[in-house]
């Protein structure tokens, strides 16, 4: 395969994470200087993960002088970078250049004596900065900037959006706006190098993942943090000894299915996280699931995070949307627009329920994207037939195999804009047959649904399972309307051509905003279109009358 020219004009953390800096940038075929190599998912989870390993969160006292907080912590060795950020109190993200320097950090740090409390001698990345000396003269408090760890507020958006050039520009405002900042991208990685240090003292040589949309590049700004207890390297560790005459007890303690064993791992780090886990509250245990997990609120980071373990697909199915979302610059784009749409109109929720998720609605725009002539994103079958002997891979029978190196991916020859493609979605969605056609991303094409859920998404991976089984009639039709009314307002636009700088609000903001915009909600929309044929009506019969007068009069 003829290697890919992409330049990278997806903006943010996605662009920062892909892009192969220490690549020569020539490229010998071609003779071009332009030309990017893109790096794979797991080189950029590797490298966070490693960066997050040389990182310390540190609670810091509100008033402080910046300049003397990093000269006192660089005695422990130099600072490569460091952020800050506000979340119930002042906290410092310092990522050291060396990993030596956390543990000289922790050897000089002191556990705390409480008087009524116990402390738990547990060695952890979190500290507590107290100055013995406060500052109070104002001239060394340098005022600390903050990084923002929230998305902007619906009237912020709103007026974001009103003062775009376009309907484009509004998308690509909007993508800028909630995307996953570079500093909030480093706190998840670094909430799950914390977490793994909880996990370690169980399992030494667990990992602890991200995956969903932390990691598959399609997260708004305070998303919930997926993680993947990853107990594999244990596992393949204990495979290379099969030779010695000692069985470890705890490698061989049998239960009877890989689930309850699931269920016992869990269970147990539910526990260390709950009595021992700094900023950890609100754990909860919920093991029947199907995919059981463990729940519970970070405190200091301000994530809500979902612990799993033994759900590999999941992280397939995370590289695999992350691969998608780094081929065309538009598609980031056009599924946060649907995101936000969809949350905007209460289709999605954060509470589970009969609610189409934000994974089922990415899926639909890959799907609506494959289906665009000529096609924006390439199928998962195309994607598995570019694979090579290193791409292979078999996950409890399910082949889970497609080629992970963009660079072998064909640009899409469409050019069509975000608009078009935002209406044509609604208009695509709008007139679908749900009621006998699966979404299916892996051929790219309807298929015949399977059984009889009102929404039929196929899990590229598991493909007997529906992702959206969830979701119920009600719900469904919720969203076809919406996305009927949405298509129509967008023809709208066309037609009357509002001014972009008007105060109005117009295109994407018409879409997201119906409560603000100009107070109509859906149902006042519904009575105002049904004024309006009323009135149609009224005038033909009023014509009618007059023609018939007039006619009567000639
Ligand atoms: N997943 C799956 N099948 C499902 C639900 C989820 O394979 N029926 C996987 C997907 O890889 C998904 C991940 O689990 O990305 C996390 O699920 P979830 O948190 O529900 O979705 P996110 O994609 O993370 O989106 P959100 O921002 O709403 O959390
Ligand atoms: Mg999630």
């Amino acid at each position: 395969h003829r290697p890919i020219q992409r330049l990278l004009s997806c903006p943010g953390t996605v662009a920062a994470d892909l892009k192969k800096e220490d690549q020569p940038s020539g490229n010998v075929e071609t003779g071009s200087e332009d030309r990017i190599l893109q790096k794979r998912f797991s080189e950029v989870q590797k490298e966070r993960r490693e960066q997050a390993q040389r990182t310390v969160l540190i609670n810091c006292p509100d008033k402080m002088s910046e300049k003397k907080f990093l000269k006192y912590l660089s005695q422990h060795g130099p600072i490569k970078n460091h952020f800050f950020y506000e979340n119930f109190g002042l906290h410092a993200v310092i990522e050291f250049c060396q990993k030596e320097s956390v543990a000289s950090l922790q050897d000089a740090a002191c556990t705390p004596s409480l008087r009524r409390e116990a402390a738990i001698p547990f060695r952890s990345r979190f500290f507590n900065l107290k100055l013995k000396n406060p500052l109070n003269q104002t001239s060394e408090q340098s005022s600390i900037q903050c990084c923002n760890q929230s998305p902007p507020s619906s009237k912020k958006l709103f007026e974001l959006l009103c003062y775009a050039d376009s309907i484009d520009d509004q998308l690509n405002t909007l993508l800028k706006e909630f995307q996953i900042t570079e500093e909030n991208a480093k706190l998840r990685h670094l909430t799950c190098s914390l977490i793994e240090d909880i996990a370690a003292a169980y399992f030494p040589y667990c990992t602890i993942r991200p995956f969903g949309s932390s990691v598959n590049s399609f997260g708004k700004l305070g998303c919930d943090l997926d993680m993947f207890l990853d107990l594999d390297e244990t596992e393949r560790l204990a495979s290379q000894k099969t030779s010695g005459n000692f069985l470890m007890e705890f490698q061989v303690k049998n239960v009877s299915s890989e689930r309850i064993a699931t269920q016992k791992i869990l269970s147990v780090i539910g526990e260390c996280l709950d009595h021992f886990g700094p900023g950890c509250v609100g754990v909860q245990k919920i093991l029947n699931a199907r995919c059981p997990l463990v729940r519970f609120s970070q405190q200091t980071s301000g994530f809500q995070c979902d612990l799993t373990t033994n759900n590999r697909i999941a992280l397939k199915s995370t590289e695999l949307l992350y691969l998608y979302g780094a081929l065309d610059s538009r598609v980031r784009a056009l599924v946060f627009s649907v995101r936000c749409w969809a949350r905007a109109h209460s289709l999605t929720s954060s509470i589970p329920g009969a609610w189409i998720t934000n994974f089922s609605l990415t899926m639909m725009v890959i799907f609506f994207l494959q289906r665009r002539s000529p096609p924006v994103l390439p199928t998962l079958d195309y994607l598995k037939n570019l694979a090579d002997t290193e791409d292979k891979c078999i996950i409890e029978g399910h082949n889970c195999t497609f080629t992970t190196d963009l660079n072998r991916i064909e640009s899409s020859g469409n050019t069509e804009t975000l608009e078009l493609l935002l209406k044509e979605f609604f208009e695509y969605f709008g007139n679908f047959a749900f009621n006998k056609n699966s979404i299916n991303i892996r051929q790219g094409r309807e298929q015949n649904k399977p059984e009889s859920s009102p929404l039929h998404i196929q899990n590229p991976f598991e493909t007997s399972l529906n992702i959206s089984k969830n979701v119920n009639q009600s719900q469904l039709q919720k969203f076809v309307d919406l996305a009927r009314e949405s298509a129509w307002i967008l023809q709208q636009e066309d037609k009357d051509h509002p001014s972009p700088s008007s105060n109005q609000p117009w295109g994407l903001a018409a879409l997201l905003l119906p409560s603000v915009s100009n107070g109509k909600s859906l149902a006042k929309r519904k009575k105002l279109a049904s004024e309006r044929v009323k009135n149609l009506l009224e005038s033909i019969k009023s014509n009618n009358v007059e023609n018939s007068i007039n006619t009567n009069g000639k």
